[in-house]
């Protein structure tokens, strides 16, 4: 299996493709997934997801784990029991670390380049859980000098902007303060430079080139960027004077991150951060990721109640053209995106469950679920932009503070 790059045709950069050729035959369903920090392509069905495991040499989350977890916390997530969370690295490692008295960080982050939409609150939202259940740290880290570098048409007042904005959905998410601490890169290096430059001095540019697919196009600013998304890896051993285990809650978008620095980690004397991937949200318009620049595809968490019921009355569905072939053949769930969204925000497990077979059996009708959809969504996005509101008081409050 290689590697292979292609070329995207809006911004003219290189991006990875993860192909088997090792008989020389392509392989079809994985063909088109193009996954790097930056850019996420591809129809991501169940399928596709196994392969990525295999791919970037990942672990299942298998029962035994799911056992230990429900062992430790006394139950099993939803989003991990529908296996929203479906690969890991050195989770199984870290609970053994936690059951044996050691506490480990949590670690997850943004990068401000728009709005944040329903995509990105599921990983945190995930997190929030994480630290009630083991009373964790956590450092959110807010990339705006990735971002920033990555686009070229974004000033930094731009970043800024969404810098602020995107602070108050992560407090809104409802962390607690008192274990919470937000970093952003360029207001905090102070506390990252020193760390980052340990774990740049160990990656060499042909590493770099071969997992995130840069090129002599790359501006230098990227080139240098992945060891800074690293540094909070290793900042809890610094901050605590003590070896800290570290788990990252994240879609497995981020992973080429996490792949050079458990790789530099024990040569630089901190232990392997330990991560827990999850799928992507899909868009509205099909089983692609959400994503903020379809906008009309994504539910933003500042959209307004009316955009976000007419975004979901458009949705596409995995219905039938015809309400008779519908009730004759039923539908496909399994590419419905207003079923995803139905399943891993608002449904109970049992209400899931009838729901799909419902409609796989055609008693039930797109109309319906789009209209449960709609009223939780606007249900959710109201109650979540009061939270916003609320926590431009806070900010200071969550803010690191550099040492
Ligand atoms: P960003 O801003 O692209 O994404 C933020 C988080 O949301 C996840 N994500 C999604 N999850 C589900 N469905 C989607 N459609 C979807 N789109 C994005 C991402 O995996 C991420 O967890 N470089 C990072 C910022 C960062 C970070 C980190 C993220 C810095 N340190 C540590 C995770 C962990 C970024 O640009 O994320």
């Amino acid at each position: 299996m290689v590697n292979r790059f292609i070329r995207d045709e809006k911004d003219n950069s290189i991006k990875h493709q993860y192909q088997n050729y090792s008989d020389n035959k392509t392989d079809h369903s994985s063909e088109n997934i193009i996954i790097t920090p930056w850019e996420v392509h591809g129809d991501f069905e169940d399928e596709n997801y196994s392969k990525l495991i295999e791919k970037f040499g990942t672990q299942h989350i298998s029962l035994d784990l799911i056992n230990k977890i429900k062992k430790i916390t006394g139950e099993v997530h939803p989003l991990i029991k529908f296996r929203y969370f479906f690969s890991h690295r050195d989770l199984d490692w870290i609970l053994n670390k936690y059951e044996n008295g050691e506490q480990f960080y949590l670690y997850t982050g943004r990068g401000p380049s728009g709005l944040v939409h329903m995509g990105h609150l599921l990983p945190w939202i995930f997190t929030k859980y994480l630290q009630e259940k083991f009373n964790s740290k956590l450092i959110f880290q807010i990339t705006d000098d990735e971002k920033f570098l990555y686009n070229m048409n974004f000033d930094r007042n731009r970043i800024k902007n969404y810098v602020l904005e995107n602070i108050l959905d992560v407090i809104a998410i409802g962390f607690n303060p008192e274990l919470t601490k937000i970093i952003v890169d360029t207001e905090h290096i102070k506390s990252l430079y020193p760390i980052a430059i340990e774990i740049a001095k160990k990656i060499t540019f042909s590493t770099a080139k071969s997992v995130f697919g840069f090129n002599n196009m790359t501006n230098i600013g990227m080139i240098g960027f992945p060891p800074i998304q690293a540094a909070p890896c290793f900042l809890p051993t610094v901050l605590e004077n003590k070896p800290t285990p570290v788990l990252i809650p994240a879609a497995i978008d981020q992973d080429p991150y996490w792949r050079i620095t458990r790789d530099v980690a024990e040569k630089l004397g901190y232990y392997k951060p330990a991560q827990i991937h999850s799928k992507f949200l899909p868009g509205l318009s099909n089983l692609t990721k959400m994503s903020s620049s379809k906008p009309e595809t994504a539910i933003f968490t500042t959209d307004e109640p009316e955009v976000v019921r007419k975004k979901v009355m458009s949705s596409f569905t995995g219905g039938q053209p015809t309400v008779e072939l519908q009730k004759k053949l039923g539908a496909n769930p399994d590419i419905c995106p207003v079923f995803w969204y139905l399943k891993y925000f608002f449904d109970t497990e049992k209400k899931s469950i009838e729901r799909f077979y419902r409609c796989r059996s055609g008693n039930l009708l797109c109309g319906e679920c789009k209209n449960e959809l709609a009223n939780e969504s606007v249900i959710f996005i109201k109650d979540f932009k009061k939270r916003r509101e609320k926590a431009r008081d806070k900010i200071a409050e969550f803010m690191f503070e550099s040492r």
